[in-house]
């Protein structure tokens, strides 16, 4: 039996601005994981399971749209070589799906991880994210690749989407960032969001490429602040970064109030994180604000929280 996993992501500062070309902030969120496992049994299929969806098809029976099914083509196809029958490969995770959270891309660099493995390929981590870009695909049509990359290089990068070699450079804030992430409970598909802005975009153009420039800024003003860490600073860019997002029409009701909740409870910054309209927000706190953050954000109607360290 073979086991890996791969861990869910942040985006600091730049989501939807990435798509086109200016620079974003990742993290990986390592406490929560996405899972792959592959077995050896009989039969004389190979078996694909997705417990936590109640879910199970072979390989010979799943279209290519099945994301899981077209990430094992993907590594079957780069190992010349397919998996046995009688292989099972179950995925689960930890991670919110249609979250923002990178759920989609996590479970891809399990599975691609976990057949790594299985086909004793020896994968570098820039091929392993290669491979999970491939499926990203699948999940919207224009993914940057700042996903998979975090989530495969499990370090904090800089990206900028810089086709065919996009620019990549992970760091490591001069002091640690203490997170709080705020779920919405409301689902939000990429794919979609990142289709209506780029409706948006193709209707005013010159509005939107200024938006994204100040997402660009942004990340620039934050990878510095991080540099020296100056957390003040990071917090009141995330406000920022927030504050473009809700004019980018990314953002909800929902987000706009946990976000309000965490500043007035002592939060230094809070942004939506990902492509928006539901999922995630997350919060940046001192120690001694952490306690009245998370409160706030479960009296503003936060589904669930969860913590993550940078650094
Ligand atoms: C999703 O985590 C980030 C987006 O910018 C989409 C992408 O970069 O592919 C919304």
């Amino acid at each position: 039996m073979i086991e890996a996993t791969a861990p869910g992501k942040v985006i600091l500062f730049g989501e939807h601005a990435v798509v086109y070309g200016r620079p974003a902030l990742a993290a990986p969120v390592t406490q929560l994981r996405a899972r792959a496992v592959v077995a050896t049994g009989e039969g004389p299929d190979v078996r694909l399971i997705a417990p936590d969806l109640g879910r199970a098809t072979t390989l010979a029976a799943a279209r290519d749209t099945n994301p899981l099914a077209a990430t094992v083509r993907l590594v079957e196809s780069r190992a010349g070589r397919t998996l046995s029958p009688g292989v099972s490969l179950s995925v689960s995770s930890a991670i919110p799906i249609a979250s923002g959270l990178g759920s989609g891309a996590a479970i891809a660099v399990a599975v691609i991880r976990a057949l790594d493995a299985y086909f004793a390929l020896g994968l570098s981590r820039e091929e392993v994210s290669a491979l999970a870009y491939e499926t990203e695909r699948l999940h919207h049509g224009t993914p940057s690749g700042i996903d998979n990359t975090v989530i495969a290089f499990e370090q904090p990068v800089y990206f900028v989407r810089q086709p065919p070699a996009n620019h990549i450079e992970t760091f490591c804030p001069a002091r640690p960032l203490r997170l709080v992430i705020a779920d919405t409970g409301v689902r939000s598909a990429t794919k979609d969001v990142v289709g209506d802005v780029r409706r948006c975009w193709e209707a005013d153009r010159a509005r939107f490429e200024a938006i994204f420039d100040a997402c660009g800024r942004l990340a620039e003003a934050g990878r510095a602040a991080l540099a020296v860490g100056d957390l003040a600073s990071v917090g009141c860019l995330m406000n920022d970064n927030h504050a473009q997002l809700v004019a980018m029409t990314v953002s909800s009701a929902a987000l706009d109030r946990l976000a309000e909740a965490a500043r007035a409870a002592g939060a230094l910054g809070a942004k939506l994180s990902g492509a928006g309209r539901g999922g995630n927000l997350i919060a940046l706190v001192e120690a001694e604000s952490e306690a009245a953050v998370c409160a706030a954000l479960l009296a503003a109607g936060a589904a669930r929280l969860f913590r993550s360290d940078v650094g």
